[in-house]
């Protein structure tokens, strides 16, 4: 008895011109959405370009300001702070992490001097300030869980103090979000925000990051603390064990190759859901466009949408600014 519905149903109706598709998108990208990732360096008046991150550059602090002046003039309304730490000044006790005057808690009182507005997060880790280039203490080999989660409530506290709106703990240890929540509360920072890297898989996609901030793994790797890419059940029970230790929003990462986990996590948490489009996923976009094999924008507005698609409330991307222009 059943009835074919063509031709009363013809998907092509809605396709015919672009207002008329403009008229029945079910998602839609804006800036609000977005989160610039910014890299701040040591020294003055001076920007290095990425070299496996195509127009992307670490700044001085001086040359940060503008930089992020430009991303609120822009529209944008957050950006994520990470440090590029020298050699020097890195042991395995996360000493400079603390430095109250250290470049990150800088970085942070300078910008919320200038862009009162601008909603600074900071990236809460060891491994910029690691020795080991690892995201906790390491002892006889191994990364030590709770002596690290300990120390990174503090540095969580050092940027609170220095202003930031919001810890990102990028970590995976354990427990870290509820020592921060507490740590945060006692110290007098109740508003300081968390946003939670609480599905952060061990992926070959950060390694344009590990250039831009020198922080690659000097043993071994970090499949102890992320999480193995064959996961997903195990990524909602990260994500709601966050938000029950007082994570305000949740974050998976990387973003293109773990759409399903942005949905999965999206319909198991009460937060918003922000999802980390990281380096590798920009600079193969890039890459395959300075060969000339993919439309730039194109590729780059497709990647963003599916984002939202998938759920995500928040994007954090190095596209921030290029689709911010564009919108
Ligand atoms: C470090 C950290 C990483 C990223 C953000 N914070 C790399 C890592 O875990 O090794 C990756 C970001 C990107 O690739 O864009 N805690």
């Amino acid at each position: 008895m059943s009835r074919s519905p063509f031709p009363y149903f013809r998907g092509r109706r809605l396709r015919t011109g672009n207002n008329l598709r403009r008229m029945v998108a079910e998602n839609h990208l804006r800036k609000d959405d977005f989160i610039a990732p910014l890299f701040v360096m040591e020294g003055e008046n001076s920007k290095t370009e990425i070299p496996s991150m195509p127009d992307y550059y670490r700044f001085t602090l001086d040359l940060l300001l503008k930089e992020a002046e430009e991303i609120a003039e822009l529209g944008i309304p957050s950006v994520l702070l990470f440090a590029k730490v020298p050699d020097e000044k890195k042991d395995n006790e996360g000493t400079e992490a603390l430095n109250p005057d250290g470049l990150m808690q800088q970085a942070v009182r300078a910008i919320k001097k200038e862009i009162p507005e601008l909603v600074v997060m900071t990236d809460v880790a060891l491994d910029p300030y690691s020795s080991f280039g690892h995201d906790g203490i390491v002892k006889e080999g191994q990364i030590i869980n709770d002596e690290s989660a300990g120390l990174l409530a503090k540095m969580a506290v050092s940027h609170a103090e220095a202003g930031a709106d919001f810890v990102a703990p990028s970590d995976m240890m354990d427990g870290r979000i509820l020592l921060m929540r507490e740590a945060l509360e006692e110290m007098g920072y109740p508003n300081t925000g968390i946003m939670a890297y609480s599905a952060k898989y061990a992926s070959s996609y950060y390694g344009p990051f590990r250039d831009a901030l020198d922080s690659a793994p000097g043993f071994g790797d970090k499949k102890t603390y992320q999480m193995d890419p064959s996961n997903a059940i195990e990524a909602i029970k990260e994500a709601v064990s966050d938000e029950s230790e007082g994570a305000d929003i949740v974050m998976v990462k990387p973003g293109l190759p773990y759409l399903d986990i942005v949905r999965a996590v999206k319909e198991a948490v009460g937060v918003p859901v922000s999802v980390y489009n990281v380096s590798g996923e920009y600079s193969m976009i890039k890459a395959a466009a300075e060969k000339g094999w993919l439309d730039e924008e194109q590729a780059m507005m497709e990647a963003l949408i599916a984002f939202k698609r998938a759920g995500a409330d928040l994007i954090a991307t190095y596209f921030a600014k290029d689709a911010a222009r564009l919108l």
